[in-house]
This record gives C-alpha cells, structure tokens and sequence, in this order.
C-alpha cells in the first residue's frame, strides 16, 4: 500500500498543491501536475535536465522526493523571464546559438541562474564548474559558457544603470 500526501508549494509565484506518495520525486510530481517544462533525462542526478530552483538553490527534481519540499518555493524555466521580456541568460541562449535540440537548456539555464545570482562575475572556470552538472549532447557547450558570459555582462549592466 502506497502511502499519500498532499504537499503545498508555490511554483512561479502560484500556490499548487500535490498529491504525492511517499516515493515520488519532485520531477514526478510536478510533470504530473503539468510542469511539462521540466524534463526528464536520466532521473539518477547526472544530466541536470530536470533541474529548478528550490528556494533560489538549483537542484535536481529527479533526486528531490516531493514529500521534502513542503512549502518551498520552486521556481521552473517558465517562472524566469516573462512573456515579451525574455530574462538575459534567455537572449543570451538565442543570440550565440547556445541551444540546438533545446533538451538541455532549461535546466542549464537554472543552473546558469543560479551561479549569477551567487556570483554576477564569474570567470569561465567559475561557469564550467557552475554548470558541471548539466549535460548537453548537441552543442560542445562552447556556445553555452559564452552566453552565460554574455548574460552575466547585461546583468552587470543593468545592475549599474538601476
Ligand atoms: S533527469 Fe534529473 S539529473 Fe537527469
Ligand atoms: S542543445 Fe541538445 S542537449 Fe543541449
């Protein structure tokens, strides 16, 4: 018998609640609901496909068990940027060409958004090691290091215009 319970998180600023069991991964439970933006590659940690910000921390939701996120705040792909103002970590993706088969970049893009916010300068070791934990199979990642560049210079910019 498979033991049920409901959790209550906000997810891109809306309170969803979810119905899990005791086993089900956050990845599982949130895709159920609808968070389809999430994706699902591996589910043993290595791919950081189905990364979110947990309480702004980028975490692996296929490693998370939902029961464990109780009144945390998740934050997916689609709570960054709004529509007709694409966050600059996003412009960036597009402009250098960072994303080819697409699989991958929501969650390098958590990951990148993660490593911004904890560190507005990072130098390229910083995003190597920042985004270590996402796999990518299309496009060398070259193109990825450079638009977090390019992201972290525009939001050093911002920063100093506001
Ligand atoms: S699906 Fe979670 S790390 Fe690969
Ligand atoms: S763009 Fe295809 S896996 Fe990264």
């Amino acid at each position: 018998m498979s033991i049920e319970k409901t959790i209550t998180v906000k997810v891109n600023g809306n309170v969803v609640k979810l119905v899990a069991a005791a086993h089900r991964t956050l990845l599982e439970a949130l895709r159920h609901e609808g968070f389809v933006e999430i994706k699902c590659g591996c589910e043993k940690g290595d791919c950081g496909a189905c990364a979110v910000l947990l309480n702004g921390e980028a975490v692996d939701s296929c490693l998370t068990l939902a029961w464990h996120v109780d009144g945390c705040e998740i934050i997916t792909i689609k709570g960054i940027g709004q529509p007709g103002k694409a966050d600059p970590l996003q412009k960036a993706f597009i402009e250098t060409g960072a994303a080819q088969c697409g699989y991958c970049t929501p969650g390098m893009i958590i990951a990148a958004k993660a490593l911004l916010e904890d560190n507005p300068d990072p130098s390229l070791a910083d995003i190597k090691r920042g985004l270590s934990g996402n796999l990518c199979r299309c496009t060398g990642y070259t193109r990825i290091f450079e638009a977090v560049q390019l992201a972290a210079e525009e939001f050093r910019a911002e920063g100093e215009s506001a």
